[in-house]
């Protein structure tokens, strides 16, 4: 039989990716930072666009390269169509329809947030692939999702938040104790040298599946004037504790409601998903759940975590095994829902 290439592109926020994928097994994925948003604390819409105009050609080259094919071999391309920015995702979106014009073969439109759970299919030699039904708790920059999956595209948002994502809320309080944008990872990389117990912050009161982050913000905001009113120097000398408590906070709300949903639902298959799913001590802690709670639990490798083309090429596979096509007068849509 013969293999099935899709090119899966990704361009929604700040990084351009391209992936090529083989019968849903990665043969590339190709990544290109966006460096320039770090200095302003957050991504700049419109240098983001730029810069994925500049980047989408030699991202797309180089994923080839790697993949070892031209693009007489491909069978179909994907792309992101939605949710994120739009300045950005019409990158991804018109190049997409243009190389498969000119390609004459099918393109295939890819929701992000579908995506970012579907990247649990991609055929890898150590993949753990979650059986359907199955819960997902979809963390990332923009969203934060409880997702009843019963099948590939037959997703359920259980619950969601009624504020900020959880990256949010990693960068917002980041960007509190004056580190770059983004926050999230520098956050994780001190938490593992302080102390997670040194400040109490109260959790939210929310419905049992919804999220709330920005009375968290808040909470650090005020923390944080008092302290330095008394110590000037409070951060700087208790960064790690600060990072560390902060984190086990957050860690400690996503664990409850995941305990809440395996309640209600009965099911003890989870997965995580999005960029704040790289976060050590959440894979750690979710680790400890199948010891202590008897749950099956499905961490993505690391690469596939954060935003990447791979997981856009494993959505466009499937739907390409079904004949799941795009129009040709498709458009980007900045708001998209599972
Ligand atoms: O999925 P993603 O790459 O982009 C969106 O679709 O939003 O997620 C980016 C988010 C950022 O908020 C970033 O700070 C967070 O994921 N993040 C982390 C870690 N790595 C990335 N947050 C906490 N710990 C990490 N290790
Ligand atoms: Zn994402």
């Amino acid at each position: 039989t013969n293999k099935i290439y899709i090119l899966g592109i990704e361009s929604s926020c700040d990084d351009t990716s391209a992936s090529v994928i083989c019968d849903g097994a990665i043969l590339s994925n190709v990544i290109a930072n966006q460096e320039v948003h770090a200095q302003y604390g957050g991504v700049v819409p419109e240098l983001a666009s730029r810069a994925h105009q500049q980047n989408i050609v030699p991202v797309v080259q180089q994923a080839l390269e790697q993949a070892g094919i031209d693009t007489s071999q491909l069978n179909a391309i994907a792309f992101t169509k939605g949710p994120g920015l739009m300045g950005s995702l019409l990158v991804g979106t018109s190049f997409a329809k243009s190389l498969a014009m000119g390609l004459q073969i099918p393109l295939i439109d890819v929701n992000h947030m579908q995506a970012h759970i579907l990247a649990h299919f991609i055929k890898d030699e150590s993949a753990k692939i979650p059986p359907f039904p199955f819960v997902c708790l979809t963390i990332s920059g923009g969203h934060t999702q409880i997702v009843r999956v019963n099948d590939h595209f037959k997703m359920e948002v259980l619950g969601e938040t009624i504020d900020d994502a959880v990256g949010e809320a990693f960068d917002k309080s980041a960007k509190l104790l004056g580190l770059p944008y983004p926050g999230g990872p520098l956050i994780d990389k001190y938490a593992k040298l302080g102390n997670p117990k040194a400040y109490a912050f109260t959790k939210p009161k929310v419905g049992k599946l919804e999220f709330s982050f920005s009375g968290l913000k808040t909470a650090i905001l005020y923390f944080l004037q008092k302290q330095l009113k008394e110590n000037p120097d409070f951060i700087k000398e208790n960064l790690h504790d600060i990072c560390a408590s902060i984190q086990y906070t957050i860690v400690e709300i996503l664990l409850d409601k995941l305990k809440n949903v395996v309640k209600e639902t009965g099911i003890k298959h989870i997965a995580i998903a999005g960029g704040v799913s790289a976060n050590s001590e959440i894979r750690a802690r979710l680790e400890h759940a199948e010891k202590y709670f008897n749950w099956t639990t499905y961490i993505p490798k690391f690469e596939y975590t954060t935003d990447n083309a791979a997981m856009i090429a494993i959505t466009g596979y499937l739907k390409y095994l079904k004949n799941e096509y795009a129009d040709e007068n498709v458009t980007a849509t900045a708001r998209l829902k599972v």
